[in-house]
């Protein structure tokens, strides 16, 4: 018996949870979302790519930010780590996202490539896994997403050594400014450390919302590489 063990989530009744003795305020909790929703093979078809670009699409109409993705690394301990980034690009090659070489997250899938994605979109109750293996996107590829961005996020990835300790803000802005002289009158080039990276999946998991959390989940294992859609892929049901 758990007599003592914690306890999050929802209580049988009313806002709060008792753990250890101590009372927790619930804070939000999932919205309802649409109960006829349902996600069947038939729906999904066979090709995860086309399934997740109908979600994606879907996201697009109801979310205000639906490329916010969970990125989870594992470091040389093998010890997790988790942040948001953004998807800024995807296709049967992967899932392309930008970053600094020379942050936590990248040292950790340098040095171990394997990571995963996450997508929650609350307003469908819907969640996508996505699971595979990381290499950094081409220098030309990382110079030309570069060049679209604001000039203030160009100067930040020269003045912000991402994930170091750093002393104080002024030292940031005193940074900002020096770089910011730098290139006056000239355009910002991409720091060498600075660029993208690219998941290219094994698996991935549709998870759709249902009532009495008998969810619907889908799991998608690539069993051959190539192929038209970036592979061949094996579909399976898993309990909620
Ligand atoms: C919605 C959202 C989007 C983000 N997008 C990015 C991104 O695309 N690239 C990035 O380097 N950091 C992004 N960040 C910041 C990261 O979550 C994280 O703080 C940063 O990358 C440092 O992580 P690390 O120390 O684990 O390397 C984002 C944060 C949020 C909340």
């Amino acid at each position: 018996m758990l007599r003592d063990a914690c306890r999050i989530g929802k209580p049988a009744s009313g806002p709060v949870v008792r753990s250890g003795g101590r009372a927790l305020t619930r804070v939000g909790g999932v919205p309802p979302g649409d109960a006829t929703a349902a996600l069947s093979e038939e729906d999904a078809g066979g090709d995860p790519y086309a399934l997740f670009g109908a979600w994606f699409a879907a996201a697009g109409e109801v979310d205000d930010q639906p490329e916010a993705m969970g990125l989870a690394t594992v470091g040389a301990d093998g010890r997790p780590s988790l942040r948001m980034v953004l998807l800024k690009g995807w296709g049967t090659d992967g899932f392309t996202f930008f970053t600094n070489y020379q942050s936590r997250k990248g040292g950790e899938l340098d040095a171990h490539p394997g990571a995963a994605l996450l997508f929650f979109w609350p307003a469908l109750m819907r969640e996508v896994r996505i699971e595979g293996s990381v290499s950094r996107t081409s220098a030309a590829e990382s110079d030309a997403y570069f060049a679209t961005r604001p000039r203030g996020s160009q100067i930040g990835a020269h003045a912000s050594a991402q994930s170091r300790p750093l002393g104080s803000r002024a030292e940031l802005d005193r940074n900002v400014a020096e770089v910011a002289d730098r290139f006056a009158g000239r355009s910002v080039p991409r720091p060498d450390h600075w660029g993208g990276y690219r998941l290219a999946p094994d698996r991935f998991e549709f998870w759709q919302g249902r009532t009495d959390r008998l969810h619907d989940r889908l799991v998608f294992t690539r069993t051959a590489q190539g192929g038209p859609v970036g592979g061949t892929w094996a579909r399976t049901r898993l309990q909620p």
